[in-house]
């Protein structure tokens, strides 16, 4: 009986996962990325990418603390850059301190796009009136507790301060979308936590996406979103659309070209 696969076996059940590497070879010790729920040996040299860690440094600023979520962040990275070569603004729902959104703008170097980035969020954390039934009884309130989030829209406004051609949108989605009617929008990330405002904002900017625009969806398949996912894939589709759950948790939409386009 092979000893191996039984070890294997039982450090697995108790929620670990074993990957071979070569002992011989220190430098694939190095190479194992293992943050933020994704553990893997595959390339991950975005990490050594000196505009890479600019931009993630300056997310890390923003945010007052390091999530250590450089795939997700590298993820977001590419889509916007991407975005940036399309017609359209760039709009994010689910903004707390600005992360994500800082490192897009220090790697795009904003101000030279002549872009809009439009930033929406309470700006106080989950609004109970915008979760769902199965949401709330899943207690995600309590998960997302007061002080989890910033309650101080005053220290967005000056993180983002160093940049033209932001709006900062403060409300509660859906009661805030009506404000922001941008012509097109070539990048939309969803980062709320919870499922009704998501739905509201994919439905509301859906016809102003350009052909090929991103959609990024930080929860979708992050480990106790499934609601999240549900409700995202039947919106998706009943927009003839489709999202790839990506191992990072994201979930990533591009609009296909023959969707109706923006005008
Ligand atoms: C996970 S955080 C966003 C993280 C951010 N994308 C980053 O890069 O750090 C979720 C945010 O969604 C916001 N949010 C939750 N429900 C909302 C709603 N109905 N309308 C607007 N913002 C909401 C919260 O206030 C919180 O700041």
């Amino acid at each position: 009986m092979r000893i191996k696969p039984i070890i294997r076996k039982i450090i697995e059940l108790s929620g670990y996962t074993v990957h071979k590497i070569d002992p011989d070879n220190p430098e694939q010790r190095e190479e194992v990325y293992d943050e933020d729920g994704l553990r893997s040996v595959h390339n991950h040299d975005f990490m050594q990418d000196p505009l890479f860690r600019v931009a993630y440094q300056r997310g890390v600023v923003a945010n007052e603390r390091d999530f250590n979520w450089h795939w997700r962040v590298h993820i977001g990275l590419w889509a916007a850059y991407s975005a940036s070569k399309l017609e359209g603004d760039f709009v994010e729902c689910g903004v707390n301190k600005g992360f994500l959104s800082s490192s897009i703008m220090e790697y795009l170097d904003w101000d030279k796009l002549n872009k809009t980035f439009y930033l929406m969020d309470t700006f106080y954390g989950l609004d109970e009136r915008y979760i769902s039934e199965e949401e709330r009884a899943a207690n995600i309130l309590s998960k997302n507790v007061r002080g989890k989030y910033t309650n101080n829209p005053q220290s967005v406004i000056d993180n983002f301060a160093q940049w033209k051609n932001v709006e900062i949108v403060a409300g509660a989605i859906p009661e805030t979308l009506d404000a922001v009617q941008p012509e097109r929008v070539a990048y939309l990330h969803l980062d709320m936590n919870c499922t009704p405002p998501e739905v509201a904002a994919f439905n509301h900017f859906w016809d102003r996406l350009v052909p090929g625009a991103f959609v990024l969806l930080d929860d979708y398949a992050y480990r106790g979103h499934k609601p999240q996912k549900l409700a995202m894939d039947a919106a998706a589709a009943s927009k003839h659309a489709q999202i790839a759950s990506l191992p990072t948790g994201q979930g990533l939409l591009v609009k296909p070209a023959g969707a109706a386009a923006a005008t």
